[in-house]
C-alpha cells in the first residue's frame, strides 16, 4: 500500500479536526459543545441546543428569543414547494419526500449557490444564517406536508406564534381533543428527543453533509445528500427498521428464537450496536425516561415488553457481552413513536428534523477551517493492468 493505509468504513481515519461534539464510545459520554446531553435534554429547549451547536455557546435570553424569531419566521414554504410534495404518490416514503424538497429547495434560493454568487459567499455571516434560519425553520413543515401527504389531509400552515415543537405537531394536527392544542407532555418529549438526535459528531450522515460541503455546493443540496444517507437502515432508518423487528416478533414466547437467529446471523437485533459506543448509548437511557413520559400521558405501547426483554436477553448473552452489543438511540425511539400515533415510515424524518442542526454546525465549521480540502479518499486499486482493446466484432 506504499504510505497509504486501507481504512474500509473509515474505522480509524479523522477527516477534520471539531469542537462541536465530543463522545467517549467505552464510558457511554456524549457532550454537545462541552455539555453533558443528560443535562442538555433535560433543561434546554431544542432550538437553543441548536444555537449552541451552530454558534459554538448557548444562547443569552436575548439571544435566544431573537433566534427563536428567526427560525419560527421561516417556516413557511413557498406555494410551488407545496405543490411540488402533492405530486408524490399518495404512499411515497416521506423521507423520500424530505430529500427530494431539499434538494429542490436549492431551486428556490439560487442565489445561495455559491456558484452564481461567488465561492466567498459564506465568507459572511448574514449569508449563511439566512440558510441556516431557513433550513431549520422549514424542515418541520416539508416534515409536516410529507406527513400530510400520506394520510392523505390537506396541508395546515405553520403557526409562528407556537413553539418550534408545538407549531410542528399542530401542523401534524396531532392537537388534544379538549382545547385543540397540541399536548405539552408530547411537545416537551419531542423536543427532548430532538436534543438527543440533533448531533452526533462524524456520523456517516455528518460525514455525508461535510464531503458535499467539502466541494462548496449549496447548502441545500448538501442537506439532501446527508439526508439520503440518514435514510438507510443501519443509519437513522434503524429506527423504523426496529419496529419492523418487534412487530415480527409479536410476542415475548418468539424473544428467545430471535436472539437466536441473531446469534446464527440469519438477523441482525436492530437498534443494538454501534461503531463508537461500545457501553450503553446515553441517548438510549433517555429515550427509555421519556418513553415512560410519553406512555404516563398517552398509554403504553405494548410492544415495549418485547423491547424489555430483547434487551435483557441480549445484555446477559455472551454472543452480545463479547461483541459490546448494547441498546442504541434508535431501540426505544420508535416506540415512543408509535405511542405518539407517528407511522413507522415518519420515524426517519423525526431524526432528520433534529440532525439538520447537527449537520448545519459541521457545514459552518468546514467553511471556517482553512485546513479544509475537497473531500477526495483514495483506494487500493486492485484491477487488471493495461489490457489490449478487442473490437466488438472480434468478441466472442
Ligand atoms: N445485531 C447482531 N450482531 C451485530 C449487531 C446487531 N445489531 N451489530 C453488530 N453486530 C456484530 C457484527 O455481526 C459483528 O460480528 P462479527 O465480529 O462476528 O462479524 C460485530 O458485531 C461487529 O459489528 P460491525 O457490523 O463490524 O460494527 P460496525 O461498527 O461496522 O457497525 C452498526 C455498527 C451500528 C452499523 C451495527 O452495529 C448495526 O448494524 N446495528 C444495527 C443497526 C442500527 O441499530 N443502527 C443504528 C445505529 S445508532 C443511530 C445512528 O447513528 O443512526
Amino acid at each position: 500500500l506504499g504510505v497509504r493505509s486501507l481504512d474500509p468504513g473509515y474505522m480509524n481515519t479523522a477527516v477534520c479536526k471539531s469542537e462541536v461534539c465530543f463522545i467517549d464510545g467505552d464510558e457511554g459520554i456524549l457532550r454537545y459543545r462541552g455539555y453533558n446531553i443528560e443535562e442538555l435534554a433535560e433543561k434546554s429547549t431544542f432550538l437553543e441546543v441548536s444555537y449552541l451547536l451552530i454558534n459554538g455557546e448557548l444562547p443569552s435570553k436575548k439571544q435566544n428569543v431573537e433566534w427563536s424569531d428567526r427560525v419560527m419566521k421561516h417556516t413557511y414554504l413557498h406555494e410551488n414547494l407545496n405543490q411540488l410534495l402533492k405530486q408524490f404518490r399518495y404512499d411515497a416514503h416521506p423521507m423520500g419526500m424530505v430529500i427530494s424538497t431539499l434538494a429542490a429547495l436549492s431551486t428556490f434560493y439560487p442565489y445561495a449557490n455559491p456558484s452564481l454568487s461567488g465561492e466567498n459567499l459564506y465568507k459572511s455571516e448574514q449569508a449563511r444564517n439566512k440558510q441556516i434560519f431557513r433550513i431549520i425553520g422549514k424542515l418541520p413543515t416539508i416534515a409536516a406536508c410529507a406527513y400530510r401527504n400520506r394520510i392523505g389531509k390537506p396541508y395546515n400552515n405553520p403557526q409562528s406564534s407556537l413553539g418550534y415543537t408545538e407549531n410542528f405537531l399542530y401542523m401534524l394536527d396531532k392537537l388534544s381533543e379538549n382545547d385543540y392544542k397540541p399536548n405539552p407532555v408530547l411537545a416537551r418529549a419531542l423536543d427532548k428527543l430532538f436534543i438527543i438526535h440533533a448531533d452526533h459528531e462524524l456520523n456517516c450522515s455528518t460525514a455525508a453533509m461535510r464531503h458535499l460541503g467539502s466541494t462548496k455546493v449549496d447548502p441545500y443540496t448538501a442537506m439532501a445528500g446527508a439526508a439520503g444517507a440518514l435514510y438507510g437502515p443501519l443509519h437513522g432508518g434503524a429506527c423504523e427498521a426496529v419496529l419492523h423487528m418487534l412487530e415480527d416478533i409479536g410476542s415475548l414466547e418468539n424473544v428467545p428464537n430471535f436472539i437466536q437467529q441473531v446469534k446464527n446471523k440469519s438477523k441482525k437485533l436492530m437498534g443494538f450496536g454501534h461503531r463508537v459506543y461500545k457501553s450503553y448509548d446515553p441517548r438510549a437511557k433517555i429515550a427509555r425516561k421519556i418513553a415512560d413520559e410519553v406512555f404516563a400521558a398517552v398509554g403504553k405501547e405494548p410492544m415495549i415488553e418485547i423491547a424489555i426483554e430483547l434487551e435483557r436477553i441480549a445484555l446477559s448473552d455472551p454472543y452480545f457481552i463479547e461483541r459490546k452489543l448494547y441498546p442504541n438511540v434508535d431501540f426505544y425511539t420508535g416506540l415512543v413513536y408509535r405511542s405518539m400515533g407517528f407511522p413507522t415510515d415518519m420515524f426517519p424524518v423525526l431524526f432528520c428534523i433534529p440532525r439538520a442542526a447537527g449537520w448545519l454546525a459541521h457545514w459552518v465549521e468546514l467553511l471556517d477551517d482553512p485546513a479544509t480540502h475537497i473531500y477526495r479518499p483514495r483506494q487500493v486499486y486492485l484491477g487488471y493492468d493495461e489490457r489490449q482493446y478487442v473490437e466488438l466484432q472480434n468478441r466472442t
